[in-house]
């Protein structure tokens, strides 16, 4: 390292909040077409040219890290499709000062990759899983593969890449009524499910799906199970964790619409292409990508602050706003 960590004022934002956690997009495509993300026939996706090589995502993190961000999450788009992921994995843990290193994936790659992964220093790792029904994920995913991510999950906890968590995106009429399966399944195994508010990003904001009011389903819980609150905070998101008395595994609810979070909100997020998000909200960006292509690192920093400056107090979703921009894009 050329120069040490966090040197510089750190970042922070226009209502106090300090940025010290960034979402990394790998890609913009993916294996899965899931509803509420992607239409049937998929998006307009990035050409690998133009996706941020390895070299410039090091340089970026190298960056961010003098400005206080020590959390990176790789995301997609689907990440393990990122042709080579294993090597950026050990060059993020060798070469930036970034401390924790996680990724979000449907988890259909993860059986080969999880130990490569964890061997080049993954430190956690979420699976997205929508059903623990065969004839659901296809419904909702519109491709096979529930088997092949539970290959993948076992892979990843032979691997030691634990606890597993997993994210489970609630809606009415679909898979409302496997909350409880889900529970009965920490109560047997160390695992984590969160239960996610659909929010109208994307295809989401038109597909019709049910919302289901995941502050309810854990009041519901609570009274149900007794549930308490688990002492770990596993990880920097906006989850807070519940165990059932006893059980080893724990459950986690993400509410941003019952119950939002926005003020405790340190996150921006970086498309593959190298567009800052400041919030996942709004169809807006800062372009990084020239500045970061052409190892200007005075440029990136300036973008860096530019994105914390624009990162609004929170989203209008209750209120009706949509936001177009997919989150495959923007970095689930
Ligand atoms: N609302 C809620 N969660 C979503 N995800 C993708 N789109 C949406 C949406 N509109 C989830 C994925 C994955 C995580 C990255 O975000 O299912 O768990
Ligand atoms: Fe792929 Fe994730 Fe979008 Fe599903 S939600 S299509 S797994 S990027």
């Amino acid at each position: 390292m050329s120069r040490p960590q966090q040197q510089d004022a750190p970042l922070v934002d226009g209502f106090g909040r300090r940025v010290d956690y960034l979402r990394l997009s790998l890609l913009d495509g993916c294996n899965l077409r899931c509803q509420y993300c992607m239409p049937a026939e998929g998006l307009p996706f990035l050409h690998h040219r133009d996706w941020l090589d390895f070299d410039a995502i090091v340089l970026t993190l190298r960056v961010a890290s003098r400005l206080g961000v020590h959390r990176v999450r790789l995301t997609g788009g689907e990440p393990l499709m990122r042709p080579g992921l294993p090597e950026l994995v050990r060059r993020i843990k060798t070469e930036t000062p970034i401390a924790e290193l996680a990724l979000t994936t449907n988890g259909l790659l993860l059986e080969a990759q999880a130990e490569p992964l964890a061997k080049a220093g993954l430190d956690r790792l979420n699976v997205s899983l929508d059903s623990l029904d065969e004839g659901r994920f296809v419904q909702m995913a519109r491709r096979d593969g529930l088997e092949q991510v539970w290959r993948g999950l076992r892979a990843a906890a032979r691997a030691g890449l634990a606890p597993l968590k997993i994210n489970t995106v609630l809606m009415a009429g679909f898979n409302e009524d496997e909350v409880d399966r889900w529970v009965a399944l920490t109560r047997e195994h160390a695992l984590t499910v969160r239960f996610l508010e659909v929010m109208p990003i994307g295809e989401a904001g038109r597909a019709g799906l049910g919302f289901v009011d995941v502050s309810a389903v854990r009041a519901r819980l609570v009274a149900q199970y007794g549930l308490e609150p688990a002492q770990a905070k596993v990880g920097g998101g906006p989850a807070r964790y519940w165990r059932v008395p006893g059980a080893p595994g724990m459950v986690g609810f993400i509410t941003p619409i019952s119950d939002r979070y926005c003020d405790t909100c340190t996150r921006v997020r970086l498309t593959a292409s190298g567009d800052l998000r400041p919030c996942l909200a709004f169809d807006v960006h800062v372009p990084m990508g020239q500045a970061i292509r052409s190892g200007d690192e005075a440029a990136i920093e300036a973008a860096f602050r530019e994105a914390a400056r624009q990162k609004p107090a929170g989203h209008h979703w209750e209120a009706g706003q949509l936001t177009r921009t997919s989150m495959s894009v923007m970095g689930g």
